[in-house]
């Protein structure tokens, strides 16, 4: 039987490339997408082109009720979830001085409440059927803090000590929990910069000299999922070209 996976805001972007990875390694595919995302029939129709015939379930990961809509038709419809990844996420960069609370509120309730909101629907999955992956997609900027990100360093940090303490709870129980901190990878996010911010302030702190690659991350995550990482738990893998070293 194939192992379900399920890939919070695959529309596009880190989501995108984790989806197909997975695909190609077997996996049953489950992403979702927010209410009204404009985006979704043309992904669809763009990703079966290509031959995927991925499942996309609208689901507001902020929302815990919207959560537990969500992941019981995923149960009844393609079966339980043996592997979670919770990568959506969004920002709303702006210094302190002019942050709202509605714009702190925005990425502390989609970046970090959707952790909890997700992984409750599937951990006792899990643990009853003593397998399963959690991967909790943060970012370097919650391991080092940007500039104009205190709502997303703070909402990407916290996911890591969600992680730490999950693993410890569930180890035993044949389900691994781990972080990955992605550095600047070249999706919408990191495009939406000021370019001058970018060229001058960002791209100079990368080693590497570039963007990481969507598909670079995809492989990490699909590494974590694997029988092989079963002695990986409770590890916040950074993978950002060298920015960022500890
Ligand atoms: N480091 C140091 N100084 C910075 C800076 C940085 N990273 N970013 C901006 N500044 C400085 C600017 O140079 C400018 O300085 P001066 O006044 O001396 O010229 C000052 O801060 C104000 O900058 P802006 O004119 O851009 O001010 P703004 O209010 O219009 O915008 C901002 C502020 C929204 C923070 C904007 O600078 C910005 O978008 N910065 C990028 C933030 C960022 O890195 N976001 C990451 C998004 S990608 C992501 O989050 C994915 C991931 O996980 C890595």
């Amino acid at each position: 039987m194939p192992r379900v996976a399920l890939v919070t805001g695959g529309v596009g972007g880190l989501g995108e490339a984790i989806c197909i990875k997975l695909a190609a390694l077997g996996y049953k595919i489950v992403t979702t997408h927010s209410l009204g995302n404009p985006r979704v029939g043309e992904w669809l129709k763009s990703m079966n082109s290509m031959g995927y015939a991925f499942k996309t379930y609208t689901c507001d990961v902020d929302d815990f009720d919207s959560c537990r809509n969500c992941v019981g038709l995923v149960t009844d419809e393609v079966g339980p979830v043996d592997v979670l990844v919770n990568n959506a996420g969004i920002t709303r960069d702006m210094t302190f001085k002019r942050m709202t609370k509605a714009d702190w509120d925005a990425v502390i309730h989609t970046n970090l409440d959707s952790v909890f909101n997700m992984t409750k629907q599937v951990m006792d999955g899990m643990t009853d059927r003593k397998w399963g992956r959690v991967i909790n997609v943060s970012s370097v900027n919650g391991q080092k803090g940007a500039f104009g990100q205190t709502n997303y360093s703070a909402a990407k940090a916290g996911m890591h000590g969600f992680t730490k303490a999950l693993a410890l709870e569930v180890a035993k129980s044949g389900v691994t929990v781990n972080t990955i901190s992605p550095g600047y990878i070249g999706t919408r996010m990191v495009t939406a910069i000021p370019h001058e911010i970018l060229d001058s302030k960002i791209l100079p702190q990368i080693p590497v000299g570039r963007l990481g690659k969507p598909e670079e991350i995809a492989g990490l995550v699909a590494y974590l999922a694997s029988d092989e990482a079963a002695f990986v738990t409770g590890a916040n893998i950074s993978i950002n070209g060298g920015q960022h070293m500890f």
